[in-house]
């Protein structure tokens, strides 16, 4: 029991040593004393890099939903287990009991059954952040089903390219979706995905915005009656350890977006674990995630992580902005939430309100704030510590990834003595190394490198879903038996932490992982557009934004260029979605190239955020010339 809940950094080093010396004991141990399993492994961990290959529990048998719900019916039915917190601060809060939401999975799981789905089929999740989110990562869940939630800002086509990817038979979405003052037609952007994707045989539609909306004969169906009819009762599955939980997109540097595969055993352990001690979790505790769940955050963060633990998770539907400001600040008051995870995005953008929104609110009930999704810069720290927290509250910031599962670099609260902008130290069990461009490990202190992990953990994505060579060539072929993480870092004097962000050509936008290539693709899709690049700058409240070149096709040439940038994005909301629109896009002659015809990012990263200091020899470049006309010409 001991190790469950870490109470002092003494404490810390004793158990990461221990998880470092002998993983496989370490693990075990935890797995068994906190979780529910049907069958015990056979064994711990089976891995090897180079394949890659990772199994965590092979032999267990369990299902999620009896650790996540089913267990916690005998002395928690009537305790709050999903507090929903509508976009309008005027509807009532839903305070979903554990035993409510037993009721609720068992009756939709009943659906998804009645309608054809079966254990290992793929169901594709598109809606909004309200309680049947929930019910419907739980639901596939409970009967095997694979979940691949698509964030509810994606584009049809977004939907669409997923849905393929993956093979889903069915989509559960809804009628809309409110985002503060608007609402978002969400069926018909569904409706036209659906036109690329055959293999799709059924629509569950739950109703939120009491929008007219077309309902296709034969595939279309309303949810709520079909839950109100259905049996509460629903056994849950019998799951191996390794069987996939579920999907999740994240965009890669090239190519369509990577399915991350998470299997039952090692996810569930690994997110309730970190959930328990970087939050320090106690039973009465409100605990407030503001991510989507269509986001890993969510995923493990709003759902799996504080379900394990028994715990109270708010939903929240809306925005910071609506109706105002203090929107945050107010449910922090009214829930009397206690530990608060939201992005640095979102505090820099809260940050440049006026300090009354934030005052005229009691925070006091805060213990634990916590940051995700980009390196928090000092001045964002600062005044989240002192506004926020009053500098009683410890920040958390939490290093991590889709592919990771769980927080992975994090200071633990009231344990480890935190450093502004630093993420601290690695988790238990969790062994980072920084490599040098050659591959070689750089040990010691105050040195900095590329973030690789060592060793296996348990909620380390499996593979790409169809495509296990990627998954191979993305993360474990730049450094030989590593799991390559694409960020670089550095560690401190004290072996502390600090993310320095991508060093490839992922760009992080208010929190959101966004690929260059599908946003060029999308670019080059307009009809005035030779070629482009993009790159980000950066952002006072975004972090990055983007900043794209673009070469016109001669017949583009005469158009008027405000026109052609606007129609720029439009084409990238209609591919994409809206969160990876440009902020600025210069029009260039041409594109800074090496002789092989690479572009190089790293001299147009430089011209777009005004660093030109330092650009490097250009004179090997294919074309030198064009590196003076783009600096000339920056907007
Ligand atoms: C990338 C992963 C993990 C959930 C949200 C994002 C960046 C994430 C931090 C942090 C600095 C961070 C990294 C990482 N990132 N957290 N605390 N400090 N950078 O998940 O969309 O898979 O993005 O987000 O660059 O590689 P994701």
């Amino acid at each position: 029991m001991s190790n469950y809940h870490i109470k002092h950094l003494e404490e810390y080093y004793q158990v990461y040593r221990k998880s470092v010396r002998n993983p496989e004991s370490f693990w075990e141990e935890i797995a068994e004393e906190h979780f529910i399993w049907r069958k015990k492994w056979d064994t711990v961990l089976e891995w090897d890099f180079s394949k890659p290959e990772v199994k965590w529990f092979q032999g267990a048998q369990l299902n999620i939903t009896d650790n996540c719900i089913d267990r916690h019916l005998a002395t928690r039915r009537n305790k709050t287990a999903i507090l929903f917190e509508p976009n309008d601060p005027e509807e009532e809060a839903q305070h979903i009991t554990y035993g409510q939401l037993h009721e609720r999975v068992c009756k939709l799981a009943n659906v998804l059954k009645d309608n054809g789905i079966k254990k290992g089929d793929r169901v594709c999740i598109y809606l909004p952040m309200i309680p049947e989110l929930t019910y419907a990562l739980l639901a596939c869940a409970r009967i095997g089903a694979i979940h691949s939630v698509v964030f509810a800002g994606f584009s049809s086509n977004a939907i669409a390219s997923r849905i393929n990817d993956s093979d889903c038979k069915m989509v559960i979405t809804s009628d809309g979706s409110y985002r503060g003052n608007k609402s978002i037609d969400l069926k018909g952007i569904v409706d036209k995905a659906l036109e690329e994707c055959p293999g799709v045989q059924s629509v569950l539609v739950a109703k939120r915005i009491q929008s007219d909306i077309e309902m296709v004969e034969g595939r279309d169906k309303w949810l709520a009656p079909l839950m109100d009819d259905a049996d509460s009762v629903c056994e849950a599955e019998t799951m191996n350890a390794e069987d996939p939980l579920f999907i999740l997109y994240t965009s890669g540097s090239t190519g369509k977006p990577k399915g991350m595969v998470h299997t039952c055993g090692g996810y569930m352990v690994y997110t309730a674990y970190t959930f328990k001690n970087i939050f320090q979790y106690r039973e009465e505790d409100v605990f407030w995630c503001t991510a989507d769940i269509g986001w890993i955050t969510g995923h493990s963060y709003i759902v799996y992580g504080p379900l394990a633990n028994g715990a109270t998770s708010i939903m929240f539907e809306g925005v910071p902005s609506y109706p105002d400001f203090s929107r945050f600040w107010e449910v922090i008051e009214k829930h009397k939430v206690n530990q608060f995870y939201t992005a640095p995005t979102a505090i820099r953008a809260l940050a440049k309100e006026n300090l009354d929104y934030l005052e005229k609110h009691d925070l006091s009930s805060l213990k634990v704030l916590g940051s995700v999704g980009e390196p928090i810069n000092e001045e964002a720290w600062h005044w989240y510590n002192n506004n926020v927290g009053k500098k009683k509250s410890p920040i958390v910031d939490t290093w991590w990834q889709t592919e990771t599962g769980g927080i992975m670099i994090s200071p633990i609260p009231y344990v480890t003595p935190t450093t502004p902008t630093f993420a601290t130290l690695p988790f238990i069990g969790v062994q980072p190394a920084l490599m040098d461009e050659e591959g070689k490990e750089i040990k010691g202190n105050q040195v900095e490198g590329r973030l690789c992990i060592k060793f296996p953990w348990p909620s380390i994505a499996r593979t790409i879903w169809g495509n296990h060579e990627r998954y191979r060539d993305t993360y474990f072929s730049a450094y030989k038996n590593m799991y390559f993480t694409g960020d670089g870092a550095n560690r401190d004097a004290v072996g502390y932490y600090r993310i320095t962000g991508r060093v490839d050509d992922v760009i992080i936008v208010s929190g959101h992982n966004l690929g260059t290539a599908p946003i060029e693709d999308a670019i080059n899709e307009h009809q005035a557009v030779a070629e482009s690049a993009i790159v980000g700058f950066p952002h006072d409240v975004k972090g990055n934004a983007l900043y794209g070149y673009v070469i016109l096709k001669e017949t583009g040439e005469s158009r008027d260029r405000d026109n052609v940038r606007k129609e720029i994005n439009q084409q990238i909301t209609e591919l994409i979605g809206p969160i990876a629109k440009l902020d600025k896009i210069q029009f260039v002659s041409g594109l800074p190239k090496t002789r092989s015809g690479k572009i190089m990012r790293r001299i147009l990263r430089k011209i777009a955020s005004n660093d030109t200091s330092n650009l490097g020899d250009t004179s090997t470049l294919l074309n030198p010339e064009v590196v003076k006309e783009i600096m000339d010409n920056v907007l």
